[in-house]
């Protein structure tokens, strides 16, 4: 909406609330409005957090503009508390700031919206999603499948690691007064947002990338599109590079698929097969063995999307959630872990201390800088490749399959195909036009890593 420089008056006023409508409802109808909402997963579990004197929280929402150069621009953000008066408003709207106060109080709005982004991130996309849900799959792998086993062999090197990572992670990490309580806003509850988020929110068929980007809104259905996909938002790295990898993936597994079982009994005869998938969701998840969701494993073509849905969570989908977690979040006041105070309001006695150093305020509602340290360290380790990684394409061992040259020649293919993927990403990397993943700043620090690994 265009700025005035005159004092509306009723009339004025009514045809601006008008205006300003008209250009919401075009911004809907273009696709230009985005939302991250933390609320219904935060809100539960506030009067708890806030509770303590170093722990402050909202749960929070967000709303971006697509703009014209394809980036999000964050133009609204509501911060949330549990309504404890139905006289005393529990929420909080912020919008883009206009002078000095109100940009300090949008840092620190967005610092808590960053705060239970990283919270989530953690808990729910990390940790649930591709530690904890893909866990009674491995287990049950061991359990019921011979280490002879075609889909045995397949998911090997997707297998590696899962287990042990999760024994040290319940030992360090969540484990009570572990890491995470310790360094993440929602303290000692921490472990129940990923409880509940598995409850009410986790689905295996929708866990694929194509299932996620529609569930999530950033994607529809388009079979003239590369991938059967259309993206709402044009740049969008994790899409548009996942998607490659998705159905590279894809491609592997169903020629994989098709080859050890040629039609629909075959899958359903093989009695490794089946009590591995019985046993993986009635067992492993047996909270949820009764939703109606679980994908049925009758056919190839259920085989296949299975596989291709628990090879990508545990290579590419781990790979984005987890690798990028020290460039992203290892500079503290960009993603704070924790808060440590609200956002004060003009009646609050914090007022006239935000108001007299703003800086300072901002920084004492961050992490200690004993919290900042250890969470740092820690994500920097997360953010570590094992030095025997197998990264995707790069088998170590072939030699099981050497009497199946159409299993090789699938491998090589696939191999080939990761290369050229490779190639494609860096080439997007470096495009200027791409202005969510190029910019000041993105080609020197590729150069500062290369030299330090060389
Ligand atoms: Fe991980």
């Amino acid at each position: 909406m265009p700025a005035s420089a005159c004092r509306p008056n009723s009339s004025s006023r009514k045809q601006q609330d008008a205006s300003t409508e008209i250009e919401a409802n075009f911004a809907l109808e273009e696709n230009r409005l985005y939302i991250i909402d933390y609320h219904d997963k935060i809100l539960p579990f506030l009067n708890q957090v806030n509770c303590f004197d170093d722990r402050k929280a909202y749960a929070t929402r967000t709303i971006f503009f697509l703009t014209p150069i394809g980036t999000l621009k964050p133009i609204v953000i509501e911060l949330s508390l549990p309504p404890v008066d139905p006289n005393s408003p529990s929420k909080q709207v912020l919008t883009s700031p206009v002078d000095a106060t109100t940009t300090w109080m949008w840092q620190l709005a967005k610092a808590h919206v960053c705060s239970n982004d990283c919270g989530v991130h953690q808990l729910v996309h990390h940790w649930l999603r591709t530690h904890a849900c893909m866990e009674p799959f491995i287990i049950s792998a061991h359990r019921q499948l011979s280490v002879m086993h075609p889909i045995y062999k397949l998911l090997h090197p997707h297998m590696r690691y899962t287990l042990k990572i999760n024994a040290l992670a319940r030992q360090y990490l969540i484990n009570a007064e572990g890491i995470i309580e310790n360094d993440f806003t929602t303290g000692k509850h921490s472990m129940l947002i990923s409880s509940a988020a598995y409850k009410d929110w986790w689905r295996f068929d929708l866990e694929g990338l194509p299932e996620d980007l529609i569930r999530r809104g950033l994607a529809t259905r388009d079979p003239t599109q590369p991938h059967g996909l259309r993206l709402f938002i044009e740049d969008y790295p994790y899409a548009n590079d996942g998607l490659l990898i998705w159905s590279a993936i894809e491609e592997l597994v169903r020629t994989y698929v098709n080859y050890y079982y040629q039609d629909p009994s075959m899958v359903c005869s093989d009695s490794e097969l089946q009590a591995w998938y019985y046993e993986s969701i009635n067992r492993g998840h047996e909270d949820l063995k009764n939703a109606s969701w679980w994908p049925r494993l009758y056919s190839p073509e259920d085989l296949s999307s299975t596989l291709t849905t628990l090879i990508w969570l545990a290579s590419a989908q781990h790979a984005a959630l987890n690798y990028g977690q020290y460039p992203y979040g290892g500079h503290i006041p960009i993603r704070p872990p924790l808060m440590r105070k609200l956002v004060p309001k003009e009646d609050d006695p914090e007022y006239a201390k935000f108001v007299a150093d703003p800086e300072q305020y901002f920084l004492s509602a961050l992490p200690s800088r004993f919290q900042s340290t250890r969470f740092m360290a820690v994500i920097d380790i997360l953010s570590t490749h094992s030095i025997d990684e197998e990264y995707l394409g790069e088998r170590k061992d072939l030699s099981t399959w050497s009497g199946d040259s159409e299993i090789l020649e699938a491998f090589y293919r696939f191999s080939m195909e990761m290369k050229r993927i490779e190639k494609e990403i860096e080439k997007r990397n470096v495009d200027p036009n791409l202005r969510n993943r190029h910019g000041a700043g993105t080609t020197a620090k590729k150069k500062k890593k290369r030299s330090a690994s060389l």
